[in-house]
């Protein structure tokens, strides 16, 4: 099982989404800070080779990256190892994956487009119901924009309704939401993307 077109990239040499974590890595980090529970443990769904599962294992939190790419998967095992850091990482296909446990972060940069329509709800309800309460999500999705032209590098990739993604969490606090507008690089052609971006939490066992 894996996908070509990213084990294409990952195989090149260097890191093909950098070293540097994600905004939305870092907003996680941050929130949680302000949380009445910290936040220990974490799935990262399309990890790639890794940058912000890295990034959370440093923090003290304890991780686990999940991706389709055997390829990028190899690698971030290898940047890990050499950066001392213990995260865990294990090949799997979001699309059927299953938590065989409760997290309290449910991660997800980059990679919640390659979810079919027909299961994102199914998808949701299962990553919802395995995450601890007081836990949270943070994702990103594309949405498509009228004035920007499609842009995939990935065949599988569906865009995301513009605020979809936040209906999957109406019923959880939204302690941040959003749509931005940015230049990509992926794919080596410059684009424009449009993306929403939500942090929810579960309810805490005893909230109204
Ligand atoms: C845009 S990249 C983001 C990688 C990483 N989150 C980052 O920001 O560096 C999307 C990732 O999703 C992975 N991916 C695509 N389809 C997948 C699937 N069905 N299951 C798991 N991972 C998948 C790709 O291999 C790729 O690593």
């Amino acid at each position: 099982m894996s996908e070509p077109i990213y084990d294409e990239r990952y195989a090149r040499p260097g890191l093909y989404w950098g070293s540097k974590p994600t905004r939305l890595a870092r907003d996680v980090v941050r929130l949680a800070r302000s949380l009445p529970r910290a936040p220990r443990t974490l799935v990262d769904l399309g990890c790639g080779e890794g940058r912000d599962s890295i990034y959370f294992a440093r923090r003290g939190y304890r991780v686990l990256g999940v991706d389709i790419s055997s390829v990028g998967i190899r690698k971030a095992e290898q940047r890990a190892s050499r950066l001392g850091v213990d995260v865990r990482f294990q090949v799997r296909d979001i699309r059927t994956y299953r938590l065989g446990h409760r997290v309290d972060v449910v991660f997800c940069s980059g990679a919640l487009n390659n979810l079919p329509r027909r299961i994102r709800a199914t998808r949701f309800e299962h990553f919802k119901a395995n995450t601890a309460p007081g836990g949270i999500h943070a994702m990103n999705a594309d949405v498509p924009k009228p004035y920007i032209p499609p842009y995939s590098m990935n065949r599988f990739a569906t865009p995301f309704r513009s605020g979809e993604l936040l209906g999957y969490y109406g019923d959880w606090e939204i302690l941040d939401s959003g749509q931005g507008e940015f230049v990509s690089h992926a794919g080596g052609v410059p684009h424009r993307k449009a993306m929403d971006v939500v942090i929810a939490r579960k309810p805490a066992l005893g909230s109204p």
